[in-house]
């Protein structure tokens, strides 16, 4: 069975999605770079190990990411899963987990990478939101798109109201995601990722788009 560590850096809720969901592989650790992170209490209470590598014990990001690395490595995972983990990696921390490191970003990438995307979507009046998981690439919020999902924005959403129909759905997707992973499914090739088989009930959600060849639902 493969494995998966996961990176958090606060409340937990989509690594909490990913430990529920019950997919095909072992979720060997849990590493927060902050020790206070509630999503530690989560993980331990269903029984995964944690680790804590504390950025502000670091020098600087090299020694930081070094640490990490070390401390990932250890687990010998398949997958590391970004979660809500909230420290720009390196380029060569990046490079060491390269077709093997995902992340969730609220929003429909390539648009609003970054922080704060509820806020700039309704600033910007967009009719439409969501939410992607992608492999991660050295440009931060970039990378090969495995599954986005869309929800509508509504003439009385505030920031909160839009990020909490959001995050249902993320919580959907990123164990989609690392099913799809876990089954040896996804193929990535240039910037596209193929999805090899393709029936799921995920898939067949109307709000649901990933790159998938054919269905056979
Ligand atoms: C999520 O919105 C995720 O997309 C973003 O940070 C938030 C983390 O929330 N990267 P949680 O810690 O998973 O609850």
């Amino acid at each position: 069975m493969k494995s998966l560590v996961i990176l958090i850096s606060g409340r937990g809720s989509n690594m909490q999605a990913l430990i529920e969901a019950r997919l095909p592989l072992k979720i060997a650790a849990v590493i927060s770079n902050k020790p206070d992170a509630a999503g530690l209490e989560i993980a331990k209470q269903h029984g995964v190990e944690t680790r804590v590598v504390d950025h502000r014990a670091y020098p600087d990001r090299e020694a930081f990411d070094a640490a990490l690395v070390e401390t990932i490595d250890h687990f010998h995972p398949d997958l590391v899963a970004l979660a809500g983990f909230m420290r720009i990696l390196g380029d060569g921390f990046v490079n060491h987990y390269q077709g093997r490191l995902m992340n969730i970003h609220p929003s429909l990438l390539p648009a609003f990478p970054g922080l704060d995307t509820h806020a700039r979507a309704l600033r910007e009046g967009v009719k439409t939101h969501g939410c992607t998981v992608h492999f991660v690439t050295p440009q931060l919020d970039h990378g090969p798109i495995i599954i986005q999902a869309t929800v509508p924005v509504l003439p009385d959403d505030t920031k909160q109201t839009l990020e909490a129909r959001v995050l249902q759905q993320e919580h959907r997707i990123y164990p989609q995601a690392v099913r799809w992973f876990a089954e040896g499914k996804l193929k990535l090739s240039a910037n596209r990722v193929e999805i090899l088989e393709t029936a799921t009930a995920a898939n067949a959600d109307a709000n649901t788009t990933s790159h998938s060849p054919k269905s056979h639902a």
